[in-house]
């Protein structure tokens, strides 16, 4: 019996191709003045989501202005800088054309735009206890339309920014403050992902999806587990041609689609302990995100007592173990990652992830310290030089 949920899903979504040219409407409701923040795309490799929103803007007769200045894993000081260059141009509302760094930056300028002259960490970090839920409004903020050409961030929906912080040399999420109002999703944006890219972000869209399926509380969490597990079927439905880089056209709209769903569940959610282990990874030697989260999923399942979510996840997600799940990964991320720690880089990323209350508490289970370490420990196992 159902008892009873709060779901919410603050951008309103648009999903299909063609969808920014067809919602055209949108644009105009949102200001004359546009600020496009994108990424820079490889020689040869068009930005098809840029080249339709301009097309639209141009259209309507929006003035805009493109940012493609956008720092990979974006740092707090490079979002100062993007500030000054906003300042400049006096936008009516924000377009974010790309992945997680561009969906960051918008709003993490998106909120220091509200509070000119006051000092950026304090802004975005003093800002009381971890929210969970939806969190804040979008009070006093840009209108927002985010426009993802990757599938799997989720940072197009969710209202939270992750910042690379030079004040605690690592990376760390804002509490959920900004949302983009409307959210557009082409799956023909992300067909032509490389292959690296794409694995790695369809290994965060999953991670998104774990960890708010088995984190503290969620159980009884109806919304998040029927598009949680709807999403896993979705992700069985391509992982295979997602390893062999053999994906059709379908698998891209479901893998388009899954990452949506996923990142609805954060939204609703939070993430978990994978998360938080992975950032010093994407922090200290650039591995991306999805991979960085992935290397510590599969440890991570293992911990569990009680077996029952982790197998059904497992179950429709197509892997018959744990075992064959974390060789799924294993065979994602072993062309990819090269690193070398230490027991002291070990103890010292322990130390700080378990200094993060909020998170060690989303586990459903008691978690120590010593588990927090050997997840490490197994998860790197192969990577540890002393
Ligand atoms: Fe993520």
């Amino acid at each position: 019996m159902i008892s009873g949920f709060h779901f919410a899903c603050p951008g309103e979504i648009f999903f299909g191709e063609g969808c920014v040219n067809s919602n055209a409407p949108v644009f105009s409701r949102c200001g004359q003045r546009a600020y496009i923040v994108t990424g820079r795309f490889p020689p040869g490799v068009k930005n098809l989501a840029l080249e339709d929103t301009c097309s639209v803007l141009d259209g309507l007769g929006i003035a805009y202005s493109v940012d493609d200045n956008t720092e990979s894993d974006p740092s707090v000081e490079s979002c100062v800088e993007m500030l000054q260059r906003i300042n400049g141009f006096q936008p009516d509302f924000f377009v974010g054309i790309g992945g997680g760094s561009v969906m960051d930056s918008v709003k993490c300028c998106n909120i220091l735009l509200k509070h000119p002259g006051r000092d950026p960490y304090e802004v975005l970090f003093d800002n009381g206890e971890h929210v969970f839920g939806v969190g804040g409004p979008n009070e006093g903020l840009l209108p927002f339309i985010s426009i993802a050409t990757t599938a799997g961030t989720g940072a197009d929906i969710t209202g939270v920014a992750v910042m690379t912080r030079a004040d605690i040399d690592n990376k760390c999420g804002t509490n959920k403050r900004c949302f983009a109002n409307f959210v557009m999703v082409d799956p023909r944006y992300v067909m032509n992902c490389p292959t690296k890219l794409n694995q790695a972000t369809a290994v965060d869209a999953l991670c998104h999806g774990l960890e708010t399926y088995l984190s503290r509380g969620s159980a009884d969490d109806f919304m998040t587990n029927f598009i949680a597990e709807r999403a896993f079927a979705l992700f069985a439905s391509f992982k295979d041609r997602l390893l062999t880089d053999t994906m059709t056209e379908e698998d891209s709209v479901n893998q388009a689609l899954h990452s949506t769903l996923q990142g609805i569940c954060i939204v609703n959610e939070v993430t978990g302990v994978p998360h938080g282990l992975g950032y010093p990874l994407s922090h200290y030697f650039n591995i991306p995100h999805g991979l960085a989260c992935g290397v510590f999923e599969g440890e991570y399942l293992r911990i569990f007592k009680d077996r029952t979510r982790v197998d059904r996840a497992l179950a429709l997600m197509g892997f018959g173990s744990v075992d064959e799940f974390c060789e799924y990964i294993q065979a994602i991320l072993t062309p990819h990652i090269h690193l070398s720690v230490t027991e002291a880089d070990i103890d010292d990323w322990t130390r700080v992830f378990c200094a993060t209350p909020w998170r060690m508490a989303r586990h459903p289970e008691p978690l120590t310290e010593d588990m927090v370490r050997e997840i490490y420990r197994r998860a790197l196992a192969k990577f540890i030089v002393d």
